[in-house]
């Protein structure tokens, strides 16, 4: 039997514009998502899926997890038949990177049963042809933070070459609360619609990106100085630009502002978008118990945990 573990993830900033080579700045969540493989003599794979998640998410997204477990078995070059079991404690929904932590968990599963002996290097590919699965052109953020955890600087090689990675360290953990809309959306049909109106309104969209880029930066500086109301600040403001590029709903819209209101640093959707989850910055557990109460009255789901 074989056993690995993948973290899920949110983004802090940059969901969208790291596809295009912009910086993005994604933290590990404690909670992470376990596969177990076992030999069969059944060729091909079974797969018990005992994760928790959103309702409706693992019927949404049943087709793409096909194609990831595939793509994985067949870039790991495994033959013979398997049982798969998934589980673990993150909680799947749309916005925590569940497929990555899946592909992550996957890949070191087999790389434990086949003593395979990948490095973090190598199972970070295999966990990133899983997730072309999901996302048609990903940009690599997913899968990165799921594999290498901790907080990290994120660039797309947009040649092809490797991705550039970095781990930052931050003076002690910071609260954030999650907010989950309950919907689920798909990560493939929405980087395409970014994609189209990018096309459509060049002018327009890539004002957008050019702000984002400086915004990133200020945030990156930002994190370095442990300034945490100019993180939040800037959270707010990478909202708005996601709002601009079409990607947020009304309830990541209300999840926000519920958030702001009651007090948060910062807030915006995190992940893929039009569903999916909210992060909220909120620094203190008095701070994050008030944010997340204030969320939970408004009938959403929460996930009260910590970033670096
Ligand atoms: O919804 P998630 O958590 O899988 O995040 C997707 C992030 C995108 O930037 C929208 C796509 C990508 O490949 O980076």
């Amino acid at each position: 039997m074989g056993f690995g573990k993948g973290f899920g993830k949110t983004i802090l900033f940059g969901e969208h514009f790291v596809v295009y080579g912009l910086l993005g700045i994604p933290c590990a969540l404690g909670s992470a998502t376990t596969a177990k493989v076992e030999r069969t003599s059944k060729p091909g794979y079974e797969l018990v899926d005992e994760r928790p998640a959103t309702p409706g998410y693992k019927e949404t997204k049943q087709g793409e997890y096909t194609a990831l477990i595939s793509r994985i078995l067949e870039f790991m070059q495994v033959k013979a038949g398997l049982r798969i079991t998934l589980g673990g404690d993150l909680v799947c929904a749309s916005g925590v990177g569940a497929s990555a932590a899946c592909a992550a968990a996957l890949a070191r599963a087999i790389n434990d049963e086949y003593k395979t002996g990948w490095n973090n290097e190598q199972i970070n590919k295999a966990a990133f042809e899983g997730e072309t699965a999901g996302s048609g052109t990903p940009s690599g953020i997913d899968n990165t933070a799921a594999v290498y955890g901790g907080l990290l600087l994120f660039r797309k090689n947009l040649q092809g070459g490797e991705n550039s990675i970095e781990v930052m360290k931050i003076k002690k953990p910071v609260e954030i609360v999650l907010g989950n809309t309950g919907k689920t959306s798909l990560t493939k049909e929405v980087v395409e619609d970014v994609r189209k109106l990018k096309a459509e309104k060049p002018d327009e969209i890539n004002a957008v990106f050019e702000e984002y880029s400086r915004l990133a930066e200020d945030a990156k500086k930002a994190f370095q100085n442990f300034d945490l109301q100019k993180v939040g600040a800037l959270m707010t403001r990478n909202h708005g630009l996601l709002q601009k590029i079409n990607v947020s709903c009304k309830e990541l819209d209300e999840l926000v502002e519920t958030s702001l209101k009651a007090g948060a640093f910062g807030a915006k959707l995190t992940g893929t978008g039009r569903g999916g989850l909210m992060i909220a910055l909120t620094p203190g557990k008095e701070l994050q118990e008030k944010v997340a109460k204030a969320i939970e009255a408004k009938g959403f789901e929460t996930t009260k945990t910590m970033i670096g």
